[in-house]
């Protein structure tokens, strides 16, 4: 009996492996048959509409650059091996449907991000297949249907504490779309660093440029207007959205740099931090910043920063002008400020027409609902998220825990952060948010999806962001996509597993869970060791206060003139 059982399983596992293919996000329904499409240069493609022709050259020159076929486009669609088909069914963002016979190819989709990602399920099985004789691939013939289950899919990347340039962002946003994610927040400011280019205040980049997390002095590095008209068009042609986060009203240091007319003052630990709200020409000034960087993304979304405000806010308490306008407008305390700031400039950003974005602490600001994104990052404080839910706001869900990607992903390494001793595995990262998250506000429609964030204090180097990030990624994008139901950890890591090879072939310094020897961690900023304590007993028994003092002493003179996000 226990053998037949067995046997039984066996045949059923075998036969769901069977009905399995290696595309990263598991697809939401997929049947496999008999037959081989046999994939070579004679695979013209042949579109339903010339808007497709652009993403059929996408598909072509991936395909050249994977496995060196050039592919042809058909002037005959009916006659064409590769179908790219545009239907009028209404379907979901991004469905699509994707079947493979001995004789065809097809791909279905009632709009364009379906056969993209129609197309990039191909790309997949595509690099997944070894080369055969010559030059040709067999692809199984199969038959998938498939659609997100949610509309954000999201990656930030903090480029404040480290720049890495355009070239860096093009390669990731290649992985994005590789892994279906469609949402690039880009943290463009704060305290490190100004990286945009603002024409009407050029000492922004010039000098708020100046500087990264690891070197106060290095040279400004920033996006002119160009790169980031080249970035948003590099990403739009793979139906990636980028926002834009300018930080405020805290986080500003590198603005105030620049410009120090609009500081907030200073505390210990947190110089300049804050733009200062009791003067008018602040308002004006960030207005005309978030006019020139609204114009430059086409989305219409402004992320305005509003976290840690409270790091710098002492500096307004000490402020004569800030304590005569918080008694004109009778205030009670600074956060009544701090609301009412945050509201004037996200009025600006709604005058634009655009959505405001916001981390969690904005919840409490009374920002128009429907207009309003809130990015719930605070894991510790699940309250901000229930309250946001509460108050009708539509919500990221980017808890630090498991979804900040500057986070130890190994009990092994030792650069990155922690909370309590909690890091963020990949397994912790497939596995949310159904798992974390209560019932009910996972159920709730006002959650729009979910995204990672890189902060890059301890990430200074290419070669640790790809080991930071590969293959979280992987287990973000089909956390992003694949329904609750189909996920299946076990077939994913075998998933993950035959794809590794894609990663060494791209050149990806990636972690690898299942060979955690295969890379060594990269360490850029090797942690601080705390010296042992050595009590030395003099004569005098005076020396171990003495050297408590010194060792605090050095501490602040090694010190970081900012501290990190928390
Ligand atoms: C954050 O990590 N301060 C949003």
């Amino acid at each position: 009996m226990k053998f037949k059982l067995l046997a039984a399983f066996l045949l059923l596992s075998s036969y769901i492996q069977a009905q399995n293919v290696n595309i990263i996000p598991q697809p939401k329904s997929v049947n496999i048959s008999t037959g081989q499409f046999i994939f070579n240069n004679h695979a013209t493609i042949g579109v339903s509409d010339t808007s497709l022709i652009k993403l059929a050259d996408h598909f072509r020159s991936e395909v050249a650059k994977a496995k060196g076929l050039i592919l042809s486009m058909s002037n005959n669609e009916a006659t064409s091996l590769i179908d790219l088909v545009l239907v009028n069914t209404p379907q979901a963002t991004g469905a699509y449907a994707l079947k493979i016979t001995s004789q065809r190819i097809t791909i279905t989709s009632q709009n364009k991000e379906g056969i993209f990602y129609g197309l990039v399920s191909l790309l997949q099985l595509i690099k997944d297949q070894p080369q055969g004789d010559g030059t040709n691939i067999s692809l199984s013939a199969c038959d998938i249907t498939d659609s997100p289950r949610y509309q954000w899919r999201g990656l930030m990347l903090d480029e404040a504490r480290h720049f890495f340039g355009k070239q860096k962002v093009k390669q990731l946003l290649d992985w994005m779309a590789y892994y279906k994610l469609n949402k690039f927040h880009w943290h463009l400011t704060d305290a490190q660093g100004w990286r945009i280019e603002i024409k009407k205040y050029p000492k922004l980049a010039l000098i708020g440029g100046i500087g990264a997390y690891s070197d106060s002095s290095a040279e400004p590095s920033y996006y002119t207007q160009d790169d980031i008209k080249e970035i948003v068009a590099y990403a739009a042609s793979r139906f990636i959205t980028v926002i834009p986060e300018i930080d405020m009203p805290g986080h500003a240091t590198a603005a105030n740099k620049a410009y120090p007319e609009f500081t907030g003052g200073s505390v210990a630990g947190y110089p300049n931090f804050t733009f200062n709200p009791a003067n008018e020409g602040t308002y004006q000034y960030l207005a005309n910043i978030i006019k020139e960087t609204n114009a430059l993304f086409p989305a219409h979304m402004m992320h305005l920063g509003g976290d840690e405000v409270a790091f710098g806010v002492k500096a307004w308490s000490l402020d004569t002008a800030i304590a005569h306008m918080m008694q004109r407008k009778k205030f009670e305390d600074v956060g009544e400020l701090e609301r009412y700031f945050f509201k004037r400039m996200t009025d600006t950003v709604i005058s634009l027409n655009s959505k405001i974005l916001a981390w969690d602490e904005a919840t409490g600001s009374d920002l128009p609902v429907g207009k309003t994104i809130i990015f719930w990052w605070r894991q510790n404080l699940p309250g901000q998220l229930h309250l946001a839910l509460q108050r009708n706001y539509e919500v990221v869900l980017c808890p630090r825990l498991p979804l900040y990607f500057d986070f130890v992903q190994d009990s092994g390494h030792v650069s990155g952060r922690k909370w309590n001793g909690v890091f963020n595995r990949l397994t912790d990262v497939y596995n949310f948010p159904d798992r974390q998250t209560p019932a009910d506000e996972l159920n709730s429609k006002l959650i729009i999806g979910i995204q990672a964030n890189i902060w890059t204090e301890t990430i200074g180097s290419e070669r640790r962001l790809d080991f930071m990030l590969f293959p979280r990624i992987a287990g973000l994008a089909e956390a992003c996509w694949t329904a609750p139901e189909l996920k299946n950890e076990l077939a994913f890591n075998d998933r993950l597993k035959a794809s590794l090879k894609n990663y060494d072939s791209a050149g990806i310094y990636y972690y690898n869970p299942f060979d955690p020897a295969y890379h060594p961690e990269a360490v850029d900023f090797p942690p601080r060791v705390k010296e042992p304590k050595v009590i030395k007993y003099s004569r005098h028994h005076t020396s171990k206060k003495s050297h408590g003092k010194t060792a605090r002493k050095d501490k602040r003179g090694a010190g970081r003139s900012h501290k990190k996000r928390k």
